[in-house]
């Protein structure tokens, strides 16, 4: 196995190694009112929602982890099939490797097979050009592809890129692409000055992955041996500022909310700030790696049922009403708003 393959095992393994039950993406900061008296029951509740412009029936899915190596791939093939039994979108984690070497696109190729209606999602950096991409949607007849920005990451890894120049290529690949693309972080934060030259170039769906759950700059700082990237280890935006900061945007986009999240508490919280779908990375990976496929699956069926029972306390029966609920900030967070509204 070539190195890049084996990279692919590493963040796996070092993703489980520093999984928290309790990491914190500041969504605690905010609190929900309830409705007190609803007006509403629980059957005329509506989970459905959008995801890189197509329908979903639940507003989270599984986000970009892996594949590429023999290992990664069947950890693929168990998300495929916990997908498939549960109707959630899908996306794979980059597929640069597969680019490479015939040998490590192999079970990226069998993946539609596994899930053949499920919306699944392909993966690759922002310095691909076009042919890479066209050729990352083929292998598996992907929905959309999400493209991710990942400087912090990058820097960090000693093998990484160390020149950045990506607002061109984003462009063309969005021009050129028939199939949609999604912008996303890798639990960083998407930064908003960033999104008005987004939008400029055409971008519609941005997963603005936020810190608080998998950290790249501590998997990355892991590999190194000195490990001299310690002290970047809270650089970035938490999950919960960057929804705040990205609210004056939200004509602008159909977000997706990511890092940390684990429970529909956290789901429901997200929509109300805006996003239309949450992505959930870290946490699925621990299930199915601590308790398997079965578990994950009555986990993801647990949370549906929470996100009506939560939606029902709101008042909200569906998640275009969630988006108009009332919500409390802290002073902080209320202070990230004010900044981000008059910036
Ligand atoms: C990731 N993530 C990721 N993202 C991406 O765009 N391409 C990738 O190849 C990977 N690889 C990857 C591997 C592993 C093991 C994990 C756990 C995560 C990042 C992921 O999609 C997400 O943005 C962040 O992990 C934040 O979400 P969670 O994990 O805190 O829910």
């Amino acid at each position: 196995m070539d190195a890049h393959a084996h990279r692919k095992d590493e963040h796996v393994f070092i993703a489980e190694k520093f999984y928290q039950e309790n990491s914190t993406n500041g969504l605690e900061k905010i609190k929900l009112v309830p409705a007190t008296i609803p007006e509403l029951s629980l059957d005329e509740i509506d989970l459905s929602s959008q995801l890189a412009g197509k329908n979903i029936a639940v507003p989270f899915f599984i986000n970009a982890m892996t594949g590429g190596s023999p290992q990664t791939d069947k950890i693929n093939q168990k998300l495929a099939t916990v997908a498939a039994k549960t109707g959630l979108a899908l996306a794979t984690g980059s597929q640069s490797v597969a680019l490479k070497s015939e040998t490590y696109a192999t079970g990226f190729r069998k993946l539609r097979s596994f899930a053949p209606k499920n919306l699944l999602i392909g993966n690759l950096g922002a310095d691909h050009p076009l042919e890479n991409c066209q050729k990352a949607i083929e292998m598996f007849a992907a929905d959309a592809l999400e493209i991710h920005l990942n400087v912090a990451q990058e820097l960090v890894m000693p093998e990484g890129d160390r020149s950045f120049y990506w607002l061109d290529n984003l462009k063309n690949l969005n021009q050129n692409l028939r199939t949609p693309l999604i912008i996303k972080e890798v639990g960083g934060g998407i930064s908003p000055l960033i999104l008005p030259k987004l939008a400029e170039i055409g971008i519609k769906y941005v997963d603005l992955s936020g810190k608080g759950g998998t950290n790249f700059i501590a998997i990355e700082n892991e590999r190194r041996k000195a490990k001299e990237y310690d002290f970047l280890t809270y650089f970035g935006l938490t999950t919960a500022e960057t929804l705040i900061l990205a609210r004056p945007f939200s004509n602008d986009f159909s977000f997706t909310a990511s890092g940390g999240i684990k429970t529909a508490l956290e789901i429901i919280k997200c929509l109300v700030l805006g996003a239309d779908n949450v992505g959930i990375s870290g946490h699925f990976l621990h299930l199915l790696l601590h308790e398997g496929e079965e578990a994950l699956i009555a986990h993801i069926e647990a949370l549906k049922e929470q996100l009506a029972a939560i939606m029902l306390l709101l008042g909200c029966k569906n998640v275009t009403e969630l988006k108009q609920a009332p919500y409390l900030l802290t002073p902080d967070l209320l202070s990230y708003a004010q900044q981000a509204a008059t910036n």
